[in-house]
Protein backbone atom coordinates (compact mmCIF):
# COMPACT_ATOMS: atom_id res chain seq x y z
CA UNK A 1 0.00 0.00 0.00
CA UNK A 2 2.87 2.41 1.06
CA UNK A 3 4.57 1.84 -2.28
CA UNK A 4 1.50 2.48 -3.91
CA UNK A 5 0.78 5.57 -2.48
CA UNK A 6 4.35 7.14 -2.75
CA UNK A 7 3.95 5.87 -6.58
CA UNK A 8 0.45 7.68 -7.04
CA UNK A 9 1.92 10.92 -5.54
CA UNK A 10 5.06 11.27 -8.02
CA UNK A 11 2.86 11.12 -10.54
CA UNK A 12 0.27 13.65 -9.22
CA UNK A 13 3.62 16.26 -8.24
CA UNK A 14 3.59 17.55 -11.77
CA UNK A 15 -0.15 18.20 -12.01
CA UNK A 16 -0.33 19.77 -8.39
CA UNK A 17 2.50 22.26 -9.36
CA UNK A 18 0.98 22.79 -12.56
CA UNK A 19 -2.18 23.79 -10.74
CA UNK A 20 -0.35 25.91 -8.24
CA UNK A 21 1.35 27.71 -10.50
CA UNK A 22 -2.16 28.90 -12.86
CA UNK A 23 -4.10 29.49 -9.58
CA UNK A 24 -1.33 31.73 -7.58
CA UNK A 25 1.15 32.41 -9.88
CA UNK A 26 3.48 32.09 -7.41
CA UNK A 27 6.09 28.97 -8.92
CA UNK A 28 8.79 31.52 -9.83
CA UNK A 29 7.92 30.36 -13.18
CA UNK A 30 6.58 32.73 -15.87
CA UNK A 31 2.98 33.96 -15.04
CA UNK A 32 -0.09 33.53 -17.25
CA UNK A 33 -0.43 37.18 -17.87
CA UNK A 34 -3.13 38.68 -20.27
CA UNK A 35 -3.10 42.34 -22.72
CA UNK A 36 -4.30 45.83 -20.78
CA UNK A 37 -6.92 47.24 -22.26
CA UNK A 38 -6.21 49.89 -25.08
CA UNK A 39 -8.35 51.99 -23.77
CA UNK A 40 -10.44 53.09 -20.71
CA UNK A 41 -13.91 53.99 -22.27
CA UNK A 42 -14.02 57.67 -21.50
CA UNK A 43 -17.21 58.76 -22.67
CA UNK A 44 -15.46 61.16 -25.03
CA UNK A 45 -11.92 60.08 -25.85
CA UNK A 46 -12.41 55.75 -25.53
CA UNK A 47 -9.44 55.18 -26.35
CA UNK A 48 -6.98 57.64 -24.12
CA UNK A 49 -5.69 55.75 -21.46
CA UNK A 50 -5.13 52.15 -21.12
CA UNK A 51 -6.25 49.59 -19.07
CA UNK A 52 -4.28 47.36 -16.32
CA UNK A 53 -1.78 49.53 -15.12
CA UNK A 54 -1.17 52.78 -12.99
CA UNK A 55 1.98 54.96 -14.08
CA UNK A 56 4.08 56.71 -10.76
CA UNK A 57 6.73 58.15 -12.48
CA UNK A 58 7.81 59.18 -16.05
CA UNK A 59 11.22 60.80 -16.54
CA UNK A 60 11.12 62.54 -19.84
CA UNK A 61 14.72 63.52 -21.74
CA UNK A 62 13.93 65.40 -24.66
CA UNK A 63 16.54 66.67 -26.81
CA UNK A 64 14.90 69.58 -29.23
CA UNK A 65 16.50 71.48 -32.01
CA UNK A 66 14.31 74.90 -33.14
CA UNK A 67 16.27 75.03 -36.15
CA UNK A 68 15.59 71.58 -37.34
CA UNK A 69 12.60 70.61 -35.14
CA UNK A 70 13.93 67.07 -34.60
CA UNK A 71 13.14 65.95 -31.18
CA UNK A 72 15.35 62.94 -29.40
CA UNK A 73 13.27 61.24 -26.51
CA UNK A 74 13.88 59.17 -24.02
CA UNK A 75 10.51 58.29 -21.80
CA UNK A 76 11.04 55.94 -18.68
CA UNK A 77 7.40 55.11 -17.61
CA UNK A 78 7.45 53.15 -13.84
CA UNK A 79 4.04 51.93 -13.78
CA UNK A 80 2.18 49.39 -11.21
CA UNK A 81 0.58 46.27 -13.28
CA UNK A 82 -2.77 46.28 -11.69
CA UNK A 83 -3.44 43.00 -13.38
CA UNK A 84 -1.31 39.90 -14.63
CA UNK A 85 -0.17 41.33 -17.79
CA UNK A 86 0.83 39.91 -21.15
CA UNK A 87 1.08 43.18 -22.90
CA UNK A 88 0.17 46.36 -22.61
CA UNK A 89 -0.95 50.02 -24.48
CA UNK A 90 0.45 53.29 -24.36
CA UNK A 91 -1.10 56.19 -26.01
CA UNK A 92 1.71 57.95 -28.93
CA UNK A 93 1.23 59.50 -31.61
CA UNK A 94 3.46 60.27 -34.66
CA UNK A 95 7.38 60.12 -34.00
CA UNK A 96 9.49 56.84 -34.13
CA UNK A 97 10.06 54.26 -32.04
CA UNK A 98 13.61 53.47 -31.99
CA UNK A 99 13.32 50.67 -29.25
CA UNK A 100 11.76 49.48 -25.78
CA UNK A 101 12.54 47.63 -22.88
CA UNK A 102 10.53 46.33 -20.26
CA UNK A 103 13.00 45.93 -16.89
CA UNK A 104 15.84 46.57 -18.96
CA UNK A 105 15.03 43.57 -21.16
CA UNK A 106 14.40 44.14 -24.90
CA UNK A 107 10.59 44.05 -25.56
CA UNK A 108 8.31 43.85 -28.60
CA UNK A 109 6.20 46.34 -29.84
CA UNK A 110 4.28 47.28 -32.59
CA UNK A 111 1.85 50.19 -33.64
CA UNK A 112 -1.79 50.75 -34.76
CA UNK A 113 -2.83 54.52 -35.07
CA UNK A 114 -2.21 56.06 -31.88
CA UNK A 115 -1.84 52.48 -29.62
CA UNK A 116 1.73 51.88 -29.15
CA UNK A 117 1.39 47.57 -28.10
CA UNK A 118 4.65 46.88 -25.84
CA UNK A 119 5.01 42.83 -24.90
CA UNK A 120 7.38 42.39 -22.51
CA UNK A 121 10.11 39.18 -22.74
CA UNK A 122 8.03 38.21 -19.26
CA UNK A 123 4.72 38.29 -18.28
CA UNK A 124 3.85 40.85 -15.38
CA UNK A 125 2.74 39.99 -12.38
CA UNK A 126 -0.24 41.59 -10.76
CA UNK A 127 0.94 44.41 -8.63
CA UNK A 128 4.42 44.43 -9.88
CA UNK A 129 6.34 47.63 -10.39
CA UNK A 130 7.92 47.89 -13.45
CA UNK A 131 9.62 50.00 -15.64
CA UNK A 132 9.47 50.78 -19.94
CA UNK A 133 11.91 52.86 -21.10
CA UNK A 134 10.89 53.99 -25.08
CA UNK A 135 13.37 55.49 -27.22
CA UNK A 136 12.15 57.88 -30.06
CA UNK A 137 13.07 60.48 -32.42
CA UNK A 138 11.07 62.82 -35.12
CA UNK A 139 9.57 65.74 -36.26
CA UNK A 140 6.68 66.12 -33.63
CA UNK A 141 3.45 67.00 -35.31
CA UNK A 142 0.74 68.88 -33.54
CA UNK A 143 -3.20 67.21 -33.84
CA UNK A 144 -6.50 68.95 -34.21
CA UNK A 145 -8.77 69.17 -31.81
CA UNK A 146 -12.61 67.52 -32.03
CA UNK A 147 -13.47 71.52 -32.07
CA UNK A 148 -10.85 72.40 -34.40
CA UNK A 149 -8.17 74.08 -32.09
CA UNK A 150 -4.55 72.55 -32.08
CA UNK A 151 -2.88 70.73 -29.53
CA UNK A 152 0.28 68.84 -28.83
CA UNK A 153 3.38 69.73 -29.97
CA UNK A 154 3.17 73.14 -31.58
CA UNK A 155 6.22 74.86 -33.63
CA UNK A 156 6.17 78.87 -33.02
CA UNK A 157 8.68 80.89 -35.31
CA UNK A 158 11.92 80.21 -33.08
CA UNK A 159 10.95 77.40 -30.96
CA UNK A 160 7.97 75.16 -30.07
CA UNK A 161 5.48 74.81 -27.00
CA UNK A 162 3.70 71.58 -25.55
CA UNK A 163 0.26 71.65 -24.67
CA UNK A 164 -2.20 68.81 -24.23
CA UNK A 165 -6.00 69.33 -23.19
CA UNK A 166 -7.64 66.60 -24.05
CA UNK A 167 -5.12 64.41 -25.99
CA UNK A 168 -2.18 66.13 -27.08
CA UNK A 169 0.52 64.95 -25.27
CA UNK A 170 0.73 61.58 -26.97
CA UNK A 171 2.37 63.87 -29.43
CA UNK A 172 5.49 64.23 -27.36
CA UNK A 173 5.42 61.45 -25.07
CA UNK A 174 4.15 57.97 -24.93
CA UNK A 175 2.06 57.36 -21.58
CA UNK A 176 -1.01 56.75 -19.79
CA UNK A 177 -2.88 59.74 -21.65
CA UNK A 178 -6.36 59.93 -19.52
CA UNK A 179 -6.64 62.37 -16.38
CA UNK A 180 -7.52 59.71 -14.33
CA UNK A 181 -4.39 58.32 -14.09
CA UNK A 182 -1.85 61.15 -12.52
CA UNK A 183 2.05 60.71 -11.87
CA UNK A 184 5.21 62.63 -11.32
CA UNK A 185 7.68 63.90 -13.21
CA UNK A 186 10.77 64.22 -13.71
CA UNK A 187 11.39 66.35 -17.47
CA UNK A 188 15.30 67.04 -19.14
CA UNK A 189 15.12 69.52 -22.01
CA UNK A 190 18.30 69.49 -23.68
CA UNK A 191 18.68 72.74 -26.12
CA UNK A 192 20.66 74.76 -27.86
CA UNK A 193 22.74 77.64 -26.21
CA UNK A 194 20.93 80.70 -26.09
CA UNK A 195 17.27 78.97 -25.91
CA UNK A 196 15.26 78.49 -22.43
CA UNK A 197 13.28 76.03 -21.86
CA UNK A 198 10.43 75.81 -19.17
CA UNK A 199 8.57 73.22 -18.46
CA UNK A 200 6.14 71.75 -15.23
CA UNK A 201 7.44 72.34 -11.37
CA UNK A 202 10.97 73.28 -9.96
CA UNK A 203 14.02 74.13 -11.86
CA UNK A 204 16.16 71.10 -10.41
CA UNK A 205 19.43 72.43 -12.06
CA UNK A 206 20.44 74.07 -15.39
CA UNK A 207 23.79 72.91 -16.89
CA UNK A 208 26.04 72.71 -20.01
CA UNK A 209 26.46 69.65 -21.67
CA UNK A 210 29.36 68.75 -23.83
CA UNK A 211 27.90 69.91 -26.99
CA UNK A 212 27.65 73.18 -25.02
CA UNK A 213 24.10 72.69 -25.28
CA UNK A 214 21.96 73.71 -22.39
CA UNK A 215 19.88 71.48 -20.22
CA UNK A 216 17.16 71.94 -18.14
CA UNK A 217 16.07 69.56 -15.46
CA UNK A 218 12.23 70.33 -13.94
CA UNK A 219 10.77 68.44 -11.38
CA UNK A 220 7.16 67.59 -10.29
CA UNK A 221 6.68 65.38 -7.52
CA UNK A 222 2.83 66.31 -6.94
CA UNK A 223 0.80 64.03 -9.41
CA UNK A 224 0.17 65.66 -12.87
CA UNK A 225 -2.63 64.53 -15.58
CA UNK A 226 -0.19 63.91 -18.37
CA UNK A 227 -3.04 66.73 -20.22
CA UNK A 228 -1.25 69.49 -18.33
CA UNK A 229 2.42 68.24 -18.75
CA UNK A 230 4.10 71.38 -20.75
CA UNK A 231 7.32 71.93 -22.31
CA UNK A 232 8.22 75.38 -23.67
CA UNK A 233 11.30 75.89 -26.07
CA UNK A 234 12.75 79.52 -27.02
CA UNK A 235 14.23 82.38 -26.34
CA UNK A 236 12.63 83.25 -23.75
CA UNK A 237 13.19 85.98 -20.99
CA UNK A 238 12.69 84.52 -17.16
CA UNK A 239 11.79 86.11 -14.01
CA UNK A 240 11.73 84.59 -10.68
CA UNK A 241 10.04 86.05 -7.63
CA UNK A 242 7.51 84.97 -4.26
CA UNK A 243 4.33 86.33 -3.43
CA UNK A 244 4.17 88.16 -0.60
CA UNK A 245 2.96 84.75 1.11
CA UNK A 246 6.23 82.84 0.11
CA UNK A 247 5.00 81.03 -2.90
CA UNK A 248 7.84 80.81 -5.33
CA UNK A 249 7.57 82.29 -8.83
CA UNK A 250 9.06 81.13 -12.38
CA UNK A 251 7.67 83.03 -15.30
CA UNK A 252 9.04 82.47 -19.21
CA UNK A 253 7.95 85.92 -21.60
CA UNK A 254 8.39 85.05 -25.25
CA UNK A 255 10.27 87.95 -27.34
CA UNK A 256 7.41 90.44 -28.54
CA UNK A 257 5.06 89.99 -25.44
CA UNK A 258 7.06 92.32 -23.02
CA UNK A 259 3.30 93.49 -22.29
CA UNK A 260 2.86 90.65 -20.18
CA UNK A 261 5.40 92.42 -17.74
CA UNK A 262 3.35 95.63 -17.10
CA UNK A 263 -0.42 94.02 -17.95
CA UNK A 264 -2.77 91.63 -16.04
CA UNK A 265 0.20 89.39 -15.50
CA UNK A 266 1.63 91.56 -13.08
CA UNK A 267 -0.76 90.92 -10.46
CA UNK A 268 -0.36 86.92 -10.63
CA UNK A 269 1.60 87.46 -7.23
CA UNK A 270 -1.35 89.16 -5.72
CA UNK A 271 -3.52 87.01 -7.53
CA UNK A 272 -1.96 83.64 -6.30
CA UNK A 273 -2.53 84.69 -2.54
CA UNK A 274 -5.90 85.86 -2.78
CA UNK A 275 -6.96 82.55 -4.55
CA UNK A 276 -4.99 80.86 -1.65
CA UNK A 277 -7.38 82.84 0.89
CA UNK A 278 -10.47 81.72 -1.18
CA UNK A 279 -9.54 78.18 -2.18
CA UNK A 280 -7.11 77.04 0.23
CA UNK A 281 -3.36 76.60 0.00
CA UNK A 282 -1.64 76.77 -3.41
CA UNK A 283 -1.18 73.27 -4.20
CA UNK A 284 2.35 73.28 -5.77
CA UNK A 285 5.62 74.70 -4.79
CA UNK A 286 5.65 77.59 -7.61
CA UNK A 287 3.25 79.47 -9.53
CA UNK A 288 4.33 81.36 -13.00
CA UNK A 289 3.13 81.74 -16.64
CA UNK A 290 4.46 80.73 -19.62
CA UNK A 291 3.83 83.74 -22.83
CA UNK A 292 4.73 82.13 -25.99
CA UNK A 293 4.03 84.18 -28.88
CA UNK A 294 0.82 85.50 -29.69
CA UNK A 295 -1.08 83.75 -32.48
CA UNK A 296 0.85 80.42 -31.27
CA UNK A 297 -3.18 78.97 -30.07
CA UNK A 298 -6.08 80.05 -29.68
CA UNK A 299 -6.52 79.58 -26.04
CA UNK A 300 -4.20 79.59 -22.93
CA UNK A 301 -4.40 76.56 -20.99
CA UNK A 302 -3.62 75.87 -17.19
CA UNK A 303 -0.86 73.16 -17.69
CA UNK A 304 0.40 72.25 -14.30
CA UNK A 305 2.30 75.03 -12.02
CA UNK A 306 2.88 77.55 -15.00
CA UNK A 307 -0.63 78.15 -17.53
CA UNK A 308 1.11 79.12 -20.77
CA UNK A 309 -0.76 82.04 -22.40
CA UNK A 310 -0.82 83.15 -26.39
CA UNK A 311 0.54 86.59 -26.60
CA UNK A 312 0.63 88.89 -23.31
CA UNK A 313 -3.48 88.45 -21.57
CA UNK A 314 -5.37 91.05 -21.48
CA UNK A 315 -8.34 90.42 -19.12
CA UNK A 316 -7.01 90.15 -15.42
CA UNK A 317 -9.75 87.40 -15.76
CA UNK A 318 -8.07 85.22 -17.97
CA UNK A 319 -4.93 84.93 -15.15
CA UNK A 320 -7.34 84.56 -12.31
CA UNK A 321 -9.05 82.17 -14.41
CA UNK A 322 -6.17 80.03 -15.58
CA UNK A 323 -4.82 80.17 -11.87
CA UNK A 324 -8.09 79.18 -10.30
CA UNK A 325 -7.45 75.70 -12.44
CA UNK A 326 -4.22 74.80 -10.47
CA UNK A 327 -7.01 73.73 -7.38
CA UNK A 328 -9.46 72.64 -10.03
CA UNK A 329 -8.49 70.99 -12.96
CA UNK A 330 -4.72 70.11 -11.61
CA UNK A 331 -4.79 69.20 -8.32
CA UNK A 332 -8.35 68.04 -8.32
CA UNK A 333 -8.55 66.51 -11.86
CA UNK A 334 -12.06 65.50 -13.47
CA UNK A 335 -12.20 61.17 -13.52
CA UNK A 336 -13.24 61.53 -16.68
CA UNK A 337 -13.76 64.00 -19.79
CA UNK A 338 -17.34 64.45 -18.69
CA UNK A 339 -16.74 66.32 -15.89
CA UNK A 340 -14.68 68.89 -16.85
CA UNK A 341 -17.34 71.53 -16.42
CA UNK A 342 -15.90 70.74 -12.90
CA UNK A 343 -12.54 72.44 -14.42
CA UNK A 344 -14.41 75.42 -16.24
CA UNK A 345 -17.31 75.97 -13.97
CA UNK A 346 -14.95 76.20 -11.00
CA UNK A 347 -11.99 78.44 -13.06
CA UNK A 348 -15.16 80.66 -14.62
CA UNK A 349 -16.47 81.39 -11.17
CA UNK A 350 -13.06 82.20 -10.12
CA UNK A 351 -13.04 85.28 -12.25
CA UNK A 352 -16.64 86.53 -11.07
CA UNK A 353 -15.30 86.19 -7.53
CA UNK A 354 -12.10 88.17 -8.33
CA UNK A 355 -14.47 91.10 -9.59
CA UNK A 356 -16.43 90.73 -6.88
CA UNK A 357 -13.32 90.93 -4.29
CA UNK A 358 -12.12 93.89 -6.51
CA UNK A 359 -14.79 96.54 -7.27
CA UNK A 360 -16.33 95.04 -10.11
CA UNK A 361 -19.51 93.22 -10.58
CA UNK A 362 -20.96 90.68 -8.00
CA UNK A 363 -21.42 87.22 -8.93
CA UNK A 364 -24.56 87.32 -8.11
CA UNK A 365 -24.69 90.52 -11.31
CA UNK A 366 -22.50 88.13 -13.21
CA UNK A 367 -25.36 85.60 -12.99
CA UNK A 368 -27.57 87.93 -13.68
CA UNK A 369 -26.15 89.31 -16.22
CA UNK A 370 -25.61 85.73 -18.48
CA UNK A 371 -29.70 85.58 -17.80
CA UNK A 372 -30.30 88.46 -19.38
CA UNK A 373 -27.48 88.42 -22.16
CA UNK A 374 -26.55 91.23 -20.86
CA UNK A 375 -23.74 92.00 -22.26
CA UNK A 376 -22.56 95.62 -20.31
CA UNK A 377 -21.95 93.62 -17.64
CA UNK A 378 -20.13 91.03 -19.12
CA UNK A 379 -18.85 90.76 -22.36
CA UNK A 380 -19.19 86.91 -22.82
CA UNK A 381 -23.20 86.93 -21.47
CA UNK A 382 -24.04 86.78 -25.06
CA UNK A 383 -22.50 83.42 -26.22
CA UNK A 384 -24.81 80.40 -25.81
CA UNK A 385 -24.58 79.58 -22.62
CA UNK A 386 -27.81 77.25 -22.20
CA UNK A 387 -27.14 75.31 -25.43
CA UNK A 388 -26.44 71.85 -23.42
CA UNK A 389 -26.45 70.91 -19.54
CA UNK A 390 -23.25 71.31 -18.50
CA UNK A 391 -22.41 67.99 -17.81
CA UNK A 392 -23.40 66.17 -20.36
CA UNK A 393 -21.91 67.84 -23.68
CA UNK A 394 -23.15 66.49 -27.00
CA UNK A 395 -19.93 65.87 -28.19
CA UNK A 396 -16.11 65.66 -27.46
CA UNK A 397 -16.29 69.01 -30.35
CA UNK A 398 -18.10 70.45 -27.15
CA UNK A 399 -16.61 69.73 -23.70
CA UNK A 400 -14.64 73.50 -23.76
CA UNK A 401 -17.64 74.99 -25.17
CA UNK A 402 -19.74 77.91 -23.82
CA UNK A 403 -21.87 75.72 -21.47
CA UNK A 404 -19.72 74.16 -19.90
CA UNK A 405 -17.64 77.20 -18.32
CA UNK A 406 -21.12 79.66 -17.46
CA UNK A 407 -23.72 77.32 -17.22
CA UNK A 408 -21.22 75.63 -15.07
CA UNK A 409 -20.30 78.71 -13.09
CA UNK A 410 -24.03 79.15 -12.86
CA UNK A 411 -24.09 76.21 -11.07
CA UNK A 412 -21.81 77.26 -8.44
CA UNK A 413 -24.06 80.58 -7.97
CA UNK A 414 -27.00 78.08 -7.55
CA UNK A 415 -25.31 76.37 -4.61
CA UNK A 416 -24.68 79.93 -2.89
CA UNK A 417 -27.68 80.76 -3.08
CA UNK A 418 -29.46 78.16 -1.49
CA UNK A 419 -26.61 77.41 1.28
CA UNK A 420 -25.32 81.26 1.64
CA UNK A 421 -21.92 82.31 2.11
CA UNK A 422 -20.63 80.42 4.61
CA UNK A 423 -21.56 76.93 3.83
CA UNK A 424 -20.34 77.59 0.26
CA UNK A 425 -16.82 78.93 0.63
CA UNK A 426 -16.75 76.08 3.38
CA UNK A 427 -17.78 73.91 0.78
CA UNK A 428 -15.24 75.12 -1.78
CA UNK A 429 -12.35 75.14 0.33
CA UNK A 430 -13.26 71.77 1.52
CA UNK A 431 -13.99 70.08 -2.00
CA UNK A 432 -10.11 71.20 -2.87
CA UNK A 433 -9.09 70.03 0.74
CA UNK A 434 -10.48 66.43 0.48
CA UNK A 435 -9.34 65.70 -3.55
CA UNK A 436 -6.11 67.45 -3.42
CA UNK A 437 -3.67 65.70 -5.68
CA UNK A 438 -6.65 63.55 -6.80
CA UNK A 439 -9.44 63.25 -9.20
CA UNK A 440 -13.02 63.49 -9.02
CA UNK A 441 -16.64 62.96 -10.61
CA UNK A 442 -20.07 64.86 -10.92
CA UNK A 443 -21.56 62.67 -8.62
CA UNK A 444 -18.90 62.63 -6.07
CA UNK A 445 -18.97 66.59 -6.21
CA UNK A 446 -22.80 66.55 -5.75
CA UNK A 447 -23.23 64.03 -3.10
CA UNK A 448 -20.32 66.08 -1.35
CA UNK A 449 -21.78 69.25 -1.63
CA UNK A 450 -25.17 68.04 0.00
CA UNK A 451 -23.17 66.25 2.73
CA UNK A 452 -21.08 69.35 3.53
CA UNK A 453 -23.92 71.69 3.40
CA UNK A 454 -26.41 69.58 4.98
CA UNK A 455 -29.23 70.64 1.93
CA UNK A 456 -31.09 68.86 -0.39
CA UNK A 457 -29.84 70.10 -3.40
CA UNK A 458 -31.20 67.78 -5.80
CA UNK A 459 -33.41 70.70 -7.80
CA UNK A 460 -29.96 72.89 -8.91
CA UNK A 461 -28.93 69.58 -10.10
CA UNK A 462 -32.00 68.83 -12.53
CA UNK A 463 -32.33 71.98 -13.65
CA UNK A 464 -28.94 73.75 -13.62
CA UNK A 465 -26.38 70.70 -14.31
CA UNK A 466 -28.70 68.36 -15.98
CA UNK A 467 -31.22 69.73 -17.39
CA UNK A 468 -31.92 70.38 -21.33
CA UNK A 469 -34.30 72.96 -21.10
CA UNK A 470 -33.19 76.90 -20.32
CA UNK A 471 -33.10 77.64 -16.56
CA UNK A 472 -35.79 80.35 -15.74
N1 LIG B 1 -8.86 74.60 -20.47
C1 LIG B 1 -8.55 75.77 -21.24
C2 LIG B 1 -9.05 76.94 -20.41
O1 LIG B 1 -10.20 77.14 -20.24
C3 LIG B 1 -9.16 75.80 -22.60
C4 LIG B 1 -8.75 74.77 -23.57
C5 LIG B 1 -9.45 74.97 -24.88
N2 LIG B 1 -9.16 73.91 -25.80
C6 LIG B 1 -9.74 73.80 -26.99
N3 LIG B 1 -9.43 72.80 -27.72
N4 LIG B 1 -10.60 74.68 -27.42
O2 LIG B 1 -8.35 77.63 -19.80
ZN1 LIG C 1 -10.50 76.98 -18.21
Amino acid sequence: EYVELRALSRLAAPAVAALLALTTGCTGETVQGRPGASGLRDPYFPRAGNGGYQVDHYALDLDYDPADGQLHGTAVITARAEQALSSFNLDFSGLDVEGVTVQGEGARYNRTGTELTVRPAEDLEKGEVFRTRVDYSGKPKALADPDGAKEGWVTTKDGAVAVGEPVGSMTWFPGNHHPSDKAAYDITLTVPRGYEAVSNGELRSRTGDADGRTVFAWHSPEPMASYLATAAVGPYKVTTGRTASGIGLYSAVAPGEEAATTGPLARLPEMVDWSAGRFGPYPFATAGAIVVPAGTLTYALETQGRPVYSGAPEDEELVVHELAHQWFGDSVSPKSWKDIWLNEGFATYAEWLWAEDHGGPTAQQHFEAFLAGDTDVDKDAGVDWDAFPPASPPGPEEITAAPVYYRGAMVLHRIRQEVGDEKFFALVRGWAADHRHGNASTAEFTAYAEKRTGQDLKKVWDVWLYGKARPK
